[in-house]
């Protein structure tokens, strides 16, 4: 499915109703070139989700974690900086999925790790203000979203 975003407003309103319907276990997958959205689109999706803390790029750590008032957390990780498969063995995607959604930019970077059922989303710049997304479902709980999505952007 695909969908052109017209402003970072826009992008982060999807978000909003993606992070309104996500479920520990829940993986999104965001590609796209740097300033591509993908941060800003996750801003929209913590913001969805309840998260009483802001978002940030992960620089500097791979993984921002973010609660909400009910002890819930949303994992938001950053793979750009990855670049030997070891480091990446050591994060414990597991671990995060039994906790709380987990958001991954740059997961090409993390290959092996992602797993097999997820929601991708593709953004590529178009213009200054106008990105394309392009949703992608593997697996049932993704249909499931896509069909949130699609939803969002009837009513957009
Ligand atoms: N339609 C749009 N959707 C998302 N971001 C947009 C859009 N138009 C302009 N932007 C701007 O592009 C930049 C995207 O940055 P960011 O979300 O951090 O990208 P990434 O995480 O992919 O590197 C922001 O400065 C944002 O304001
Ligand atoms: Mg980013």
């Amino acid at each position: 499915m695909d969908f052109f975003s017209r402003s970072p407003e826009q992008t982060r309103r999807i978000g909003v109703r993606l992070g309104g319907a996500l479920q520990a276990g829940d993986v999104i997958c965001l590609q796209g070139d740097l300033g591509a959205g993908k941060t800003t689109f996750v801003q929209g999706i913590a913001h969805g989700w309840g998260s009483i803390d802001s978002v940030s790029s992960p620089t500097f750590i791979l993984v921002n974690v973010y609660r909400r008032a009910d002890q819930a957390q949303l994992f938001h990780m950053d793979a750009y900086r990855l670049d030997s498969a070891p480091e990446a063995e050591e994060l414990d995607l597991d671990m995060m999925l039994a906790q709380g959604p987990l958001l991954i930019e740059w997961p090409e970077r993390i290959d092996g790790l992602v797993p097999d059922e997820a929601l991708w989303v593709k953004f590529e710049h178009v213009d200054e203000e106008e990105r394309e997304m392009k949703f992608k479902s593997h697996g049932k709980r993704y249909d499931e979203l896509l069909g949130v999505i699609r939803h969002a952007l009837g009513g957009d």
